[in-house]
């Protein structure tokens, strides 16, 4: 049974700065990183400080970590270093560093050693903590570093702030088990802990109550949710429980692992009527070779199996993946039964990457590495063949009517809106400025290859 508890700190640690300070922080990595910042923010906020996004005016910065390739690492020195200057220009300067990379401890050792200026290092399993990291730089003038080894159950209450008003991320589970060869996010994150259902369900009310519309929820691998539960509660059965909260409009989730997905979740995407038609299904690779090595447990056979499943259950739905090139002893022919793959399957879109060796991880140890130049010749033929079906299965939409939820205005023209289709396209469109927030219909009038363009007809 996971031990599950309240968070108490924020409240110990209220409106003790008269004068308000601010902070800024940025997040690298995925959606896991997103939401630990919102909890930061939310617990600064809680402690009267004030969010900006101007870097050096700020007197606290926060670098939320991640480490799952090389090049996500890479960014963050480059950052770190230029804090150097800034530091020395302002000494009340506070420098917290915190996230995946950081629960690594010869990490935080190696950034204590090479950048002592930075104030305080925390990893992923104390972020809770840190107001009280905060206070004891201010009190005791000396810097923080705290690397809990092992995940302690589930703090819930910790207070967000969340980006949008409109949507929002609920993560419904922590952690992962499945130990895939090359990724370093079951050592970061330690194992997979649900979060009781009746506080996902608390939380979803009050933020339908606040006015959100749609919610994501979040895990490493959502269809092993509830499995350390007692009783045991389903991802399916979550879903059905979520789908029937008042004035929530939509539902999406991810990840789900091909090896995990059950006929009773697509039963319930299909069912629920607020539950997206959109899927994201990380497929890694195409030959059922290199998954072996990969430890995906799921065979190329079993994947096109479970997609053909989808597609005849839920033809309308989106289908999404990851997809990486490159591991350890991927033959030219195993590239080509990848490529094969994403050509049958019609992607909706696709998240490609190249393999990054991970200190700690299995698939580093093996002497069958690729190399790069082969590596990237092989992204490069990928990418092509991802982008002509995401195209080609935009391209499907044009002249529809689609259900959009408005976002707001679009980044690119403040004069049009922005949102997206149930199956999760972005749509840019004309259309009346009092809509955002609600569920509109928009003509499809194009399609590019990441996309749509549109006008409102209701
Ligand atoms: N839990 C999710 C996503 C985890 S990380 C899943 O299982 O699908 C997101 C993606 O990063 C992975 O799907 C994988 O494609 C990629 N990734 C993970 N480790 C990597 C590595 N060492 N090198 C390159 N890509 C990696
Ligand atoms: Fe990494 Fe595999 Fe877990 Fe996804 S399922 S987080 S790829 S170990
Ligand atoms: Fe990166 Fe950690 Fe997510 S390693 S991808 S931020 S779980």
């Amino acid at each position: 049974m996971i031990m599950q508890r309240e968070f108490t700190a924020g409240a110990k640690y209220c409106n003790q700065n008269r004068v308000k300070k601010t902070f800024f922080i940025e997040t690298w990595g995925c959606q896991m990183n997103e939401e630990d910042s919102e909890k930061l923010s939310g617990m600064l906020k809680k402690m009267g400080y004030k969010k900006t996004e101007n870097k050096i005016q700020a007197d606290l910065i926060i670098f939320n970590t991640c480490c799952v390739r090389e090049n996500a690492e890479l960014k963050v020195y480059g950052h770190l270093g230029a804090l150097k200057k800034l530091k020395e220009e302002k000494p009340g300067l506070i420098i917290a560093l915190c996230g995946c990379m950081m629960q690594q401890k010869h990490m935080a050792e190696n950034i204590i050693k090479k950048y002592p200026f930075v104030d305080i290092i925390f990893g992923t399993h104390n972020s809770y903590k840190f107001p009280q990291y905060l206070n004891a730089v201010h009190q005791n003038n000396s810097s923080v570093v705290e690397i809990q080894d092992r995940e302690t159950g589930i703090v819930e209450g910790i207070p967000i702030d969340r980006e949008s008003t409109i949507k929002a991320f609920v993560t419904i589970m922590y952690g992962c088990n499945n130990f895939c060869t090359y990724c370093i996010v079951p050592y970061v994150r330690g194992r997979e802990r649900s979060r009781n259902p009746v506080n996902i369900e608390n939380e979803i009310k009050n933020l339908v109550s606040k006015g959100y519309r749609e919610i994501t929820l979040l895990g490493q691998n959502v269809n092993s949710y509830g499995k350390d539960l007692l009783p045991r509660v389903g991802f399916s059965q979550l879903l059905r429980r979520i789908n029937n909260i008042n004035g929530l409009e939509r539902i999406r989730f991810m990840t789900s692992h091909p090896k995990d997905l059950t006929e009773d979740v697509i039963d319930a995407v299909l069912e629920c009527d607020k539950v997206c038609e959109q899927i994201h299904l990380p497929v890694q690779s195409g030959s059922t070779n290199i998954l072996k090595k990969m430890n995906r447990n799921y065979s190329r056979e079993q994947y096109l199996n479970l997609i053909h499943k989808i597609r005849e259950k839920i033809p309308e739905a989106a289908i999404t993946t990851d997809i990486m090139v490159g591991f350890p002893g991927e033959s030219e022919e195993d590239f080509e039964e990848t490529l094969k793959l994403a050509e049958e399957v019609k992607y909706d879109s696709a998240f490609t990457f190249i393999y990054s060796r991970r200190e700690g991880t299995p698939a580093d140890k093996l002497e069958t590495q690729i190399p790069e130049d082969v590596k990237h010749e092989r992204f490069n033929r990928l990418v092509e063949v991802v982008n002509k079906c995401s195209a080609r299965r935009n391209r499907a939409y044009e002249g529809k009517i689609e259900e959009i939820l408005v976002e707001g205005p679009s980044k690119n023209d403040s004069r049009k809106l922005t949102g997206r289709t149930r199956t999760g396209k972005l749509v840019n469109f004309q259309g009346d400025m009092d809509s955002i927030g609600k569920l509109v219909k928009v003509k499809i009038t194009r399609a590019n290859s990441f996309s749509l363009l549109g006008k409102q007809v209701q």
